[in-house]
């Protein structure tokens, strides 16, 4: 079996995680659970970045200890995924001493290969961002290039890592590797940047005077580690980096690494740098989607503009009658349909109700319902005359097996999405055309328990493809429909893999939510 190693980054605990940030998680674990259905070994990483002036601040103002607070804010998370459904195989926290022990050894080693070296520095700070400017295009009135947000002036000495040695490595690196950064705006605005500007030697220490609570910098009892230099190391940390170790030989190179596009230039810049420097392969790719907005403006904690998504859950499964699996699923669905994963996205609970009732209540829902209830009433819930498809399921069928993978694997969640519930309309018209009632009046029971083994066959391959990004409502549809293989393995995806059905109905899977 080969393996699939993806990663998302890693939250900072200062704030409760927002939609931005489940946002990331439910790509990540989507993709995790389809490659999963195409017999791969994923082993998924996520976690929480915990050091920093940020952090402390946070826990200052909240008359916490720093460790107690990160403690807090790690669990915040852990049970935002829980909830989420979000399937990680691995969390890493930056406080643990797995990782610690990792950054330690990593900025030694660049140290006996020449690649740091302590210099004088002036800059403008900016807290929230943890980051350094300079340059002239850079003023403090101006703030943080970034985020706009108040800067600090900061003159001090530092430890620094050399990425300028290695900026015509990295130029010939992307340019040898153009799917390296995706989508492709991405990876040209990486290129664009190097194009432009040539590479600073990057600032990877802070003086404790300053900021105390970080890892112990290993040359110099005065300093801390930069936190971006800290949390990036993750990756390889988080699965037992040592030269050595079977786990970190087994799973590295990262098949894909999923990110916001705020954070490109730390992991299509810095972070293959640090690589090369220590004599590690790059990961295999770098993908960044787009900010969810709120009136156009990033949904963020400092914009005071959050969707925490456990009240939306909450206030989601009011609306769908109590149903709480159905207000995760909807809320899973909505963020990988409504938007390409690369674009920007613009959050209202109009639009995620929309969605919900259209697709989910109506085409699904519907179908699943009605298609239960005739073989309850017609052939006392059991079906088992197996036939081939009708010649109206064939067409979308074979899209469905030729495109679904394919979009699938390019992170297009919303084409793949769009492909299957094409199918579902055509089952539904398919119901309309045939009028399986006449067909009970004129007691066909033959052609009846066809037409119905061909409705359960078509929704059970439904409920396969839907399974990586709603996997609760794919188990309940396999539940109803008594299906007793639940591995939904691709490989069961073909027409008459499952022979009988024998019904057993739950609740409707999305109840329609009333609009005022
Ligand atoms: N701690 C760093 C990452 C270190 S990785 C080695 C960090 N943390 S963060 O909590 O601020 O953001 C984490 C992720 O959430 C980023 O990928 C960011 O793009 C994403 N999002 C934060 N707000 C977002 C939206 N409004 N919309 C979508 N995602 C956004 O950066």
């Amino acid at each position: 079996m080969s393996k699939f190693y993806l990663t998302t980054p890693l939250y900072y605990v200062n704030a409760n995680p927002h939609i931005g940030h489940a946002y990331t998680n439910i790509i990540a674990d989507s993709m995790a659970r389809y490659k999963r259905a195409k017999n791969k070994e994923a082993f998924f990483l996520t976690g929480t970045d915990e050091h920093g002036e940020k952090i402390k601040q946070a826990a200052v103002a909240n008359n916490c200890e720093a460790k107690a607070f990160v403690n807090k804010g790690a669990e915040n998370f852990k049970k935002l995924w829980t909830k989420l459904d979000i399937s990680y195989d691995s969390f890493i926290r930056t406080t643990d001493d797995c990782h610690i022990k990792v950054v330690s050894e990593v900025i030694s080693t660049l140290k006996e290969k020449g690649d740091i070296y302590k210099d004088k520095y002036k800059a403008f700070y900016c807290v929230p961002c943890e980051s350094f400017w300079t340059g002239p295009q850079v003023k403090e009135a101006d703030g943080c290039p970034e985020c706009k947000r108040k800067v600090e002036e900061i003159e001090e000495e530092n430890y620094f890592f050399k990425l300028s040695k290695y900026e015509q490595w990295l130029k010939d690196f992307l340019k040898a590797n153009p799917s390296f950064v995706m989508p492709k705006i991405r990876y040209n605005e990486v290129l664009g940047f190097l194009n432009n500007n040539s590479l600073e030697d990057l600032c990877i220490s802070r003086p404790k005077k300053r900021v105390s609570w970080g890892i112990d910098f290993p040359l110099d009892d005065n300093y801390v580690v930069y936190v971006w230099f800290d949390a990036l190391i993750n990756y390889i940390s988080g699965v037992g980096y040592s030269l050595n170790n079977d786990n970190f030989k087994k799973l590295w190179p990262a098949d894909i690494h999923f990110i916001g596009k705020d954070i490109l230039r730390h992991h299509t810049i810095f972070w293959p740098i640090m690589l090369k420097a220590l004599d590690i392969e790059p990961p295999k790719r770098v993908f960044a989607h787009g900010w969810w907005k709120k009136d156009e403006k990033k949904i963020s904690k400092s914009r005071g503009n959050i969707v925490n998504p456990l009240e939306l859950i909450k206030n989601l499964s009011l609306s769908l009658a109590g149903n709480e699996d159905a207000a995760v699923n909807g809320f899973r669905y909505f963020l990988l349909r409504e938007v390409p994963v690369g674009l920007d996205g613009s959050f209202s609970w109009d639009a995620l109700v929309n969605r919900i009732n259209s697709d989910l209540a109506n085409d699904l829902g519907n179908l699943v319902f009605r298609t239960l209830n005739m073989v309850e009433k017609y052939l006392g819930s059991e079906v088992s005359s197996q036939t081939t498809p009708p010649k109206e399921f064939e067409g979308c069928l074979d899209n469905l097996a030729n495109n679904y993978t394919t979009h699938m694997d390019g992170v297009e969640f919303s084409l793949a999405l769009e492909e299957v519930f094409a199918f579902i309309r055509v089952i539904n018209k398919y119901i309309e055309d045939t009028k399986p009632w006449v067909l009970w009046k004129e007691k066909k029971i033959k052609e009846i328990g066809e037409f119905l083994y061909q409705l359960c066959e078509g929704i059970r391959i439904v409920a396969l493809y839907l399974y990586p990004i709603m996997p609760k409502a794919s188990e309940s549809i396999y539940r109803q429909l008594g299906v007793e293989n639940k591995s939904f393995s691709l490989a069961e995806s073909s027409w008459g893999k499952v022979l009988s059905f024998l019904i057993n109905k739950e609740a409707p899977l999305f109840p329609r939510i009333d609009v005022d």
